[in-house]
């Protein structure tokens, strides 16, 4: 059982990665070991002149380190230890006597472009699945195996931290004209192009790209490098919260060793990947990486998957939906009130499309071929076809109903029904049905070019199938479903609301709403409470908490701020410009309007905001435990990431209770119940976890009946 081949012919070693039993090529330490001894044969090989490094997997070339193996490690020295090990043989790879060329057909990824790097050459092809990146920042580290020494070696210090600080994907075009590369072409010349490369590189005639007059210029010279780690902080700062330590630790090493000795380098890396590849951080980032995986993969393959829909409602929502599905289905047709919506549909479509346009992972022609493939109707013709009718109309239920009758007298048996409500019970909306079982919520989030999570939530007469095809429908179109209990507000929501609420009760009490903000940003939400009401619209978060409150009572009130912002002031936030700030083009400050009642000289704690804000969130994350809303801690931990920012470094709401302490939340939420009453009465799981010194890992047998 090998996963590393060796042939050597006309002088040419080639190593052929193909991991055994693998759907990809991953760098585990074992595959190192196997690398290690096969570098050693060439070694000793005086006849070889040159080595390629290449892949036997189709789109890949090695598509990272094995992140396992790294969730495995417990402490630092345990990281030092196996990555010197690595560091060793990528040295060895780069110090053969004869060149070496990669030859990148696929993903080239993390560990697997630090390979690439430690070659003396690289070729790519065009093949649109030829990707290269470093995309460790993302679960908590950054290139640990000489990524950070060799790639300023190559493509200079501005492409480096761009492309190690971002963790994005560049295609081989860009690759080349950074210098990431040596030469592209498209793999079917791999024959003939591969071998005259290697003519060059034989006759030494292959060039290193140069770097841009600019580049060179700020890299050379101190005070305009010191400008350069200026400037990158500062962009950092704006994206990342201070305590979510990757970024700003490989910034640190990359300035500490940038034309610094190779050796001194790459032991300041191996130090500080150690450090940060132990912490807990990057444990909760890798178990998100693995939690997308398995809601990815919660479906079983049908013989004809969705290809067929149509999409009722054409307001923020709808456009969201009809692009998402112009972009991955065949057929898409859409049903407009009026046929002069037309044009505003379309012109809201494309505009999704520029992102794309942007990265040039399409071309104008693909996107206008996706555009003329969309078609129209005003009335429920030429729907006999169609295998999924998502509905996203107005929140209203009889509106919804109506809808839904007319399409049952269209759409075949076996079509699906699904609606995009945000908070009525699909219970409630599939009451006037006669196909049930083929009825089921879809609740995507805003915006949905943005936004990876679906919920996916089944009557209780949804059937399997229908779930399951959904949910495939949804992984095929790039995102990532959850499937959830039918209950008012679904997850998301649900857990979310009582949050913004809470800091309109704060704000009453006398907190700035600045303050307030700024809390909760630095706990690490992407924005704070306020800010996200505007951004949401207060009319949507008013509409949403009414609900919540008719179906929870007293337990989640609708506080006197939002409903005198919505009722009395009429404000909907950022869209109308106007809400709890007053947004500019170039600004935004707080409307005085909506603070004038309340006497803001009675200050709160950031702790005390964070608390009250986020334990209330705990308090209802355990509830739709106990309820068994949810499968697994898993989807809330899921859910509150992807689709409600919490910060996914601290592993989602119940992983970070899990932190704090249990009692701890409990004694606090019953501090708050005794002084602000029953909003605040813990669940009774919270009780019985810590009565039973358990926590949410660990005491699944109190929620799992
Ligand atoms: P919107 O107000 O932007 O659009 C509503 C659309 O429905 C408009 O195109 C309107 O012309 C059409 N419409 C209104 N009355 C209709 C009727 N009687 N029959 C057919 N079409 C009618 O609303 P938005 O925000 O796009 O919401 C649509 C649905 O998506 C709602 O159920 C909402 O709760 C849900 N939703 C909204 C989210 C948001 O953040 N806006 C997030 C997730 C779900």
């Amino acid at each position: 059982m090998t996963n590393l081949d060796l042939k050597i012919e006309n002088k040419i070693a080639t190593i052929t990665f193909d991991l055994y039993k693998e759907r990809v090529n991953k760098l585990s330490f074992r595959v190192l070991e196997e690398l290690d001894n096969l570098l050693d044969e060439i070694k000793d090989n005086s006849e070889l002149e040159v080595l390629i490094l290449q892949s036997a997997k189709p789109n890949i070339f090695v598509a990272g380190a094995d992140i396992k193996e790294i969730e495995a490690f417990k402490t630092e020295d345990e990281v030092y230890s196996n990555i010197v090990k690595g560091d060793d043989i990528f040295n060895k790879l780069e110090n053969l006597s004869i060149p070496s060329i990669a030859y990148i057909n696929g993903a080239c990824m993390g560990g697997g472009l630090e390979l690439a790097l430690a070659c003396t050459y690289r070729v790519a092809t065009t093949n649109p699945k030829t990707k290269l990146a470093f995309p460790e920042i993302k679960l908590g580290f950054f290139p640990g195996l000489g990524g950070t020494q060799r790639a300023p070696r190559e493509i200079g210090l501005i492409n480096s931290l761009d492309l190690i600080l971002t963790g994005k994907s560049i295609d081989a075009k860009k690759a080349l004209r950074i210098g990431l590369v040596h030469e592209i072409f498209d793999d079917g010349q791999k024959e003939f192009r591969l071998k005259s490369f290697i003519q060059k590189v034989l006759d030494s005639e292959v060039k290193k790209k140069k770097q841009s007059f600019i580049n060179n210029f700020l890299e050379n010279f101190y005070f305009t490098r010191e400008f350069i780690y200026y400037k990158t902080l500062q962009s950092i700062e704006k994206k990342v919260n201070r305590d979510f330590n990757a970024p700003y630790m490989a910034l640190e090493v990359i300035k500490q060793t940038f034309k610094k000795p190779f050796e001194e380098g790459i032991e300041v890396e191996a130090r500080a990947f150690s450090k940060l590849a132990a912490t807990k951080e990057s444990k909760y980032m890798i178990e998100l990486f693995f939690l997308f995986e398995k809601f990815n993969k919660g479906f079983k393959k049908t013989e004809k998957p969705i290809s067929n829909v149509t999409v009722i409602g054409n307001g923020v929502m709808g456009k969201g939906i009809i692009w998402l599905f112009s972009k991955f289905l065949n057929e898409v047709r859409i049903k407009v009130r009026k046929l002069d919506q037309v044009s505003s549909i379309i012109s809201s479509v494309s505009k999704l499309y520029n992102s794309s346009l942007r990265r040039r992972s399409m071309s104008k022609n693909q996107v206008e071929f996706k555009l003329n493939k969309l078609s129209y109707t005003q009335n429920y013709d030429g729907m006999q076809n169609i295998e999924l009718a998502l509905e996203a109309i107005i929140e209203d239920e009889r509106a919804k109903k109506d809808t839904f009758l007319e399409l049952e007298k269209v759409l075949d048996k076996d079509s699906i029904i699904a609606t995009n409500t945000s908070s009525i019970s699909i219970e409630k909306l599939s009451s006037e049905l006669k196909n049930k079982k083929n009825f089921i919520g879809v609740h995507f989030f805003n915006p949905v070019n943005m936004m990876p999570l679906v919920e996916i939530i089944p009557s209780s007469h949804t059937s399997k199938k229908t779930i399951n095809r959904v949910t495939e429908l949804l992984v095929s179109c790039g995102k990532t479903p959850i499937v959830v209990g039918d209950c008012a507000g679904f997850i998301v929501n649900r857990i979310l609301l009582p949050y913004l609420n809470e800091a309109a009760f704060i704000l009453e009490e006398g907190s700035s709403i600045k303050q307030i903000d700024k809390a909760l940003k630095d706990f690490g939400m992407p924005m704070g409470p306020f800010i996200l009401a505007d951004t949401v619209g207060i009319d949507i978060g008013y509409k949403v908490t009414k609900i919540l409150n008719d179906s929870y009572g007293e337990r989640m009130p609708i506080s006197p701020v939002l409903d005198r912002v919505y009722n009395d002031l009429e404000l909907l936030g950022a869209k109308s410009g106007i809400g709890f700030y007053i947004h500019n083009k170039t600004f935004k400050k707080v409307n005085e309007d909506v603070t004038k009642p309340y006497n803001l000289n009675r200050q709160f704690t950031d702790e005390q905001i964070i608390q009250r804000c986020i334990y209330i969130m705990i308090n209802e994350a355990s509830r739709c435990l106990e309820e068994g809303v949810v499968e697994s801690v898993d989807v809330i931990n899921f859910a509150l990431i992807t689709g409600a920012g919490f910060p996914p470094y601290k592993g989602g709401i119940l992983n970070y209770a899990n932190d704090v302490g249990l009692e701890n939340v409990l004694n606090h939420l019953k501090d708050l119940h005794s002084r602000y009453g029953i909003r605040f009465k813990p669940s009774k799981l919270l009780e019985k976890l810590v009565e039973n010194k358990k926590d949410f890992k660990t005491g699944g047998e109190l929620w799992i009946s």
